[in-house]
């Protein structure tokens, strides 16, 4: 906390002397021809990959409109904001200020996020969410011009409390990273497992992005309960999937988690992911042409194969799309702008969604289960899932 604190300070300082006035002035631009388009992604560190998925995926919806937003070419920016939350407002800041960005797309991690969440509020640039599940940013700091196109994060862990115990698992140990997006996930697991009959007999952690999981799962070992729960992504994600199996723990105590645990990783965590359920917004085994079609598109495009961060990409790249047709690519026009995107509906490789009032999806929650390294869908956890947008007044 003492160093958060420290840290806001001094990066205010910075931006305090760069401007006059207001801690950021807003910024007022006359319309370019070029759209400045900057990414604040993980490009190193454990959210790597989720990062390169995004950027991937966003690029593809430009690219199906022939590489232009409402027909204006494009310049990108790109900043490596590295996971790390301490330097949120400094990169942030200098996509805005110094590259002058049009629209920012950023980032993954909840902290980082708290960090260009100020900058947007203060500056009121354009800030579209790709992952980042901060409760904040669409509830009490909600702002006309943040919208988030992942999820909030306790959307996936609502949905996943009423099948463990469905499946008689009544008491589980719950396990995640110790920051923002662990926290809430449990906020959401929590009132869906007890409302649901289940018990939870303890809480453990670690901070991010640490992966030395061997102590606890021990514990989880003595504990004996009929299931976990947890929140991990990434390359986290994979070493925890192969630790709980490489311990023994997957032959007779379930493992559940929100999706993130199985996105990305089922390569690197091999057969150790077999039979994980997760609830999730999205599944590759979705049998949809929209959902065959962007698999397809995105295989052949980046050799690899999409996940939940890939769409989550691509679906930013949609609300950007059609938030600049409406006004003809005039990013002068923020208040039509923001209504279409405010508006829209996004037909998405997940399934059609809607942004809430408070800007955050509606969205189905799936039923997942790892099989020969895809996430097969089981069937739909919860219908038209919403954020409650708790505090939120749109300026
Ligand atoms: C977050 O920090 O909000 C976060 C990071 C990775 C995920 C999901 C949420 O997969």
């Amino acid at each position: 906390m003492t160093t958060r604190r420290l840290v806001l300070t001094r990066s205010a300082a910075v931006i305090g002397a760069a401007s006059t006035g207001l801690l950021l002035p807003q910024i007022v631009r006359a319309q370019s021809d070029k759209l400045r388009v900057g990414f604040m992604l993980p490009y190193t560190g454990t959210f790597a990959q989720l990062g390169v998925a995004i950027e991937n995926g966003f690029r593809m919806a430009i690219n199906e409109q022939g590489g232009k937003i409402a027909g204006r070419e494009i310049e990108f920016f790109k900043v490596d904001d590295e996971s790390n939350p301490a330097k949120g407002i400094e990169n942030a800041t200098r996509l805005v200020q110094r590259d002058r960005v049009d629209v920012l797309i950023g980032t993954v991690h909840s902290g980082v996020q708290m960090g260009i969440h100020r900058v947007a509020r203060e500056s009121g640039v354009l800030n579209l969410i790709p992952n980042a599940g901060v409760h904040v940013a669409t509830r009490q700091q909600c702002a006309p011009n943040v919208f988030r196109t992942s999820f909030s994060n306790s959307q996936p862990t609502l949905a996943l409390g009423k099948p463990m115990v469905e499946r008689g698992h009544k008491k589980a140990v719950w396990i995640t990273w110790n920051y923002a997006a662990g926290d809430e996930a449990f906020e959401g697991f929590e009132k869906s497992y007890t409302e649901a009959g289940g018990q939870i007999i303890k809480k453990l952690g670690l901070p991010f992005p640490n992966v030395e999981f061997q102590a606890l799962l021990t514990e989880i070992a003595s504990l004996k309960p009929d299931a976990v729960a947890c929140f991990f992504a990434g390359g986290g994600a994979a070493k925890f999937l192969r630790d709980y199996h490489a311990a023994g723990l997957s032959r007779n105590i379930q493992l559940y988690g929100s999706g993130f645990l199985t996105e990305g990783v089922l390569q690197a965590a091999g057969d150790a992911a077999n039979g994980v359920l997760t609830t999730m917004h999205y599944s590759d085994s979705l049998d949809t042409p929209r959902n065959k079609q962007f698999r397809l598109e995105y295989a052949k495009t980046f050799k690899m194969q999409p996940d939940v961060y890939a769409v989550q990409g691509y679906d930013t790249g949609l609300l950007l799309l059609q938030g600049a047709n409406a006004v003809r690519g005039d990013f002068g026009n923020k208040q039509a702008l923001q209504a279409a995107m405010r508006g829209a509906e996004i037909n998405s490789p997940r399934g059609k969604w809607k942004m809430s009032p408070s800007h955050n999806p509606i969205q189905d929650m799936y039923l997942r289960q790892v099989e020969n390294r895809e996430n097969k869908v089981i069937g739909i956890a919860a219908k038209a899932v919403a954020d409650p947008g708790t505090g939120c007044r749109m300026a």
